[in-house]
Formats: C-alpha cells, structure tokens, sequence
C-alpha cells in the first residue's frame, strides 16, 4: 500500500520531475511526513532522508521498504547528507531556524547545480522563508500556487559558511543555564513560557528519586535543571526530534551535567521499560509540525503511566484550556493542580500503588 500524498507532497513530486534525470542517481529527502514523497520517486534513484521527527522517519522508510525503493538513512543532519547532491526535496519546516540549518547546510556540500525544490502550504508560508533560503542561495524563487499550495526553488549554492550557524547558544543568567540548538530545537536557545512555569515547581518534585525522564525534552532545559537538582539522579531525555537530541547532548555537555543525562530519539517512550522511572517532567506538545494535534500528548500520558513505577510521579504542564486532566487522572493517577498562572496548569500526577 502506497503512502497518501498529500498536496503538498504532490507540488514537490510535480515541480521535481524534470529534474529527477539530472539527479545523478540520489536524491535528498527531508522531512517527508509520512512517506508521501518518497513514494513518488522512481525506484533507480537513490534515496537519502533525513527526517527530524523519529515518527516521521519510521514512516518513510516503512513505505520505502514496501515499495522496494533504497533509502540511506541519514538520522543526522550533517554534510554527508548532501554531499554533491543535485537534487534536494523538502518540505517547509515551520520553524525558520530549521530551514535555515538545512538551508546552510546544504548549500555547503551539495553539487554547485543543486536545486533545493520546497514546498508548503500557502497559508504556512511567509516572504522570510525566501529571504532564508537567499542567504545560502543566489537564485531563489517561487512556483504558481497549485491548490493552495507551492514551491520556493534554491539553486547556486554559496558554499560553506566560514563558520556554522548551528548549535545556536544563549546563557540565561537567572537560571544560570547555558542553552544549545539546532535549528529544528523546540524553542531554540530560549525557554518556553510554559516550560519556565514548570520550573517554578523543581523544589517540590521527590528529592529521592533517582530515576527520572524528561519526555519530550527539547534542548534538555528540564532535563539540565533536574540533573542539577538531584545529583544522585540519573536523567533520561527522550524526543522525537533529531534535533532535539542533539541539543540536549549539548546543553548538558555545556553545563557539567552530561555524566548525569543519556538521551534517546524515541517516538513517545516507547522503548523505556515498564515501571521503571520514579519521576517524569513533561512538557507536551501540542502541534504536529504545523496542524494543532493533541494526540502526542494523551500518548505520552499513557506512556508515563505505563513506565512509572508504583508511587512515581509525572510532573507536567500545559495550556489551561486544554482537557487533559481527565486523561492524566485515568492514564496515570491521581492528578492534582499544582499551579496554575493566565495561561497555563502545572499538575502532579500519582502512579497508583505503593514505591
Ligand atoms: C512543548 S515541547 C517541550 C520541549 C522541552 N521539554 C522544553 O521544555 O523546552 C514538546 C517536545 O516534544 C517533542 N515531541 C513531539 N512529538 C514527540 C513524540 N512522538 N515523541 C517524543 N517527543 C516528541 C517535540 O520534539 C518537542 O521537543
């Protein structure tokens, strides 16, 4: 069964066509959601895909693997990837600072007649996009819109950057936190407001544990603050992006906590055994690349249920309009309002049983 194309996937295949001969055989793939792009290509080229998102990934190279095409997995986003590349296709990131990577990246070891071919969708697009991609390409411009829908083409490379843009990093002094990111990080080197919120209530998490997650941990800013809070602890950061566990490999390093964090590109927690952990902190998404999907979050509440041990406690936080707190009380515990502020609610939710 073929992966759905979506419109999106549709413009790109559409407007790349013509420039699959050309392609020398490889092809470079980022960010096919579901494996909607690299289900259109022909089965002599070779695929190289790199997505940011573990899902996302899992996906295409399950459809690949159907349809008998080769796919070279590229889980980082570095200069191999696109080494002499001639053909790069993309979905537009939401954020600008991820396709600014990919963008700086590329232009950096791709064939000099590389053409970039990403698309999105109007609506998600903006005229900054075109002024990103125009920093690492002289020839940047725009397709008609088809359904709602375009692409921004790249070609004429600058080359590598004299030096590279990414890990971004910034120092927070009042928390004296030093942060790393790539360019597709949640946040980059700031703090989310509602991961700030979070923090407020570090003091009143269990001092004794000593097994603890950070699930969907960015650039590692709660993981960071709980290895430093609990010494003896060790912290397990699990994302699924890319380059999210990247970052946090970084923020840790950056702050003298590496001994203390391992980090995992995981879809939810899937791979963490059960009852395992004594404390989990989570700040959950609620988008999927650019849609507003909350399902990410009722899974991670039923993965920290699951991998909690009796007695554990998942600390998280989130939106005050969104309905969580019957799944947190049905999927892990007893759920109680920890704080709440205009925007958000911090809750303590208890695994049932005794530690
Ligand atoms: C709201 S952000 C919070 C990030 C970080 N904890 C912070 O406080 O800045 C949610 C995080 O969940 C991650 N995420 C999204 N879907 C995921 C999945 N299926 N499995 C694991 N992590 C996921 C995102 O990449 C993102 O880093």
């Amino acid at each position: 069964m073929e992966a759905a194309q979506d419109a999106v996937d549709r413009i790109i295949l559409g407007e790349a066509s013509q420039h699959l001969a050309a392609s020398a055989g490889a092809v470079v793939v980022l960010d096919d959601l579901s494996g909607g792009l690299v289900s259109g290509l022909p089965p002599l080229v070779g695929i190289r895909l790199h997505c940011d998102s573990y899902r996302s990934e899992r996906a295409a190279v399950g459809v690949a693997q159907r349809l008998g095409l080769p796919v070279l997995v590229h889980p980082v986003l570095d200069r191999s990837l696109f080494t002499d590349a001639r053909l790069v296709l993309l979905r537009l990131p939401k954020g600008l600072a991820a396709l600014e990577e990919m963008a700086e990246v590329a232009a950096g070891a791709a064939h000099p007649d590389v053409l970039l071919v990403a698309g999105g969708r109007d609506k998600h697009m903006s005229r900054s996009m075109n002024a990103v991609l125009a920093k690492h390409f002289s020839d940047v411009s725009a397709s008609y819109g088809q359904r709602k829908c375009r692409v921004l083409f790249a070609r004429n490379p600058h080359g590598a950057a004299a030096a590279p843009s990414f890990p971004r990093r910034a120092t927070h002094q009042d928390l004296d936190l030093r942060i790393c990111a790539h360019g597709a990080a949640f946040a980059g080197t700031s703090i989310d407001l509602g991961t700030r919120f979070l923090v407020t209530f570090l003091d009143q998490m269990p001092a004794s544990a000593r097994s603890v997650i950070d699930l969907g941990c960015g650039t590692g800013v709660l993981a960071t603050l709980l290895a430093r809070r609990l010494p003896q602890a060790q912290v397990l950061a699990v994302d699924d992006s890319a380059a999210a566990c990247r970052s946090t490999t970084m923020t840790a390093a950056a702050n003298d906590v590496a001994s203390q964090i391992s980090v995992a590109r995981a879809d939810v927690i899937d791979p963490i055994a059960d009852h395992s952990a004594d404390l989990i902190v989570c700040n959950p998404p609620f988008h999927r690349g650019t849609t507003r999907d909350s399902s990410v979050a009722f899974e991670m509440f039923a993965g920290a249920g699951r991998v909690l041990r009796p007695g554990g406690e998942l600390w998280t936080v989130f939106n005050s309009h969104l309905p969580y707190l019957r799944s947190l009380h049905r999927t892990v515990g007893p759920t109680t309002i920890v704080g709440r502020n205009s925007s958000y609610l911090a809750t303590r939710s208890v695994a049932p049983g005794r530690s």
